[in-house]
């Protein structure tokens, strides 16, 4: 059989293997380990994007981890996830989850199933913290288990996408 056709083949066996997911990480994330560790812990981003990794491969998907400081960079991956091959978009927006209508415009405007994630409960937290503006624009959210939510989140949107939800 043609290598073409054989790669189609094992791709239609084991439709996972086609999955990328694109992680991306906001404002401040860089820096957890350090930041607040009573708040988000003390794992590192760097040691949360080995294990997503780890997790993805045993499922037979690919993760491609990203973080940034600058809005616009967000939202140019989240704007370009579909045409760049992903299948669906994790997403930590930091402290832009309660004030960005742009990233809102961003999630909405991809076809991709986006998960809204956080380490901390936002929810438990200050005030200000409470509202998200991204939330309806994503398919869920998981929040408040620390570096775990990144995990649980790949693990949800994985799920869906093999058609193994519950
Ligand atoms: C966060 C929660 C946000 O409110 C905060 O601004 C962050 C981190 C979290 O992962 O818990 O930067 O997104």
């Amino acid at each position: 059989m043609a290598p073409r056709a054989k790669a189609a083949k094992t791709a239609r066996k084991s439709p996972a293997r086609a999955l990328r997911i694109l992680v991306v990480s906001g404002p401040n994330l860089n820096r957890l380990g350090k930041r607040e560790p009573h708040i988000y812990g003390s794992t590192t981003l760097s040691q949360i994007h080995t294990e997503l990794a780890k997790r993805a491969a045993e499922r037979g998907a690919a993760v491609d981890c990203r973080q940034s400081n600058h809005e616009g960079d967000l939202i140019d991956w989240i704007g370009a996830a579909e045409d760049d091959g992903f299948s669906a978009i994790l997403l930590n927006p930091g402290a832009f989850t309660h004030t960005s209508y742009a990233l809102y415009d961003a999630v909405k405007g991809s076809s991709l199933p986006t998960v809204e994630l956080h380490l901390s409960n936002p929810d438990a937290r200050e005030e200000f913290r409470r509202e998200s503006k991204i939330a309806p624009a994503c398919l869920g959210r998981i929040a408040g288990f620390g570096a775990a939510s990144y995990g649980l989140a790949l693990r949800a949107v994985l799920d869906r996408l093999l058609g193994e939800s519950s």
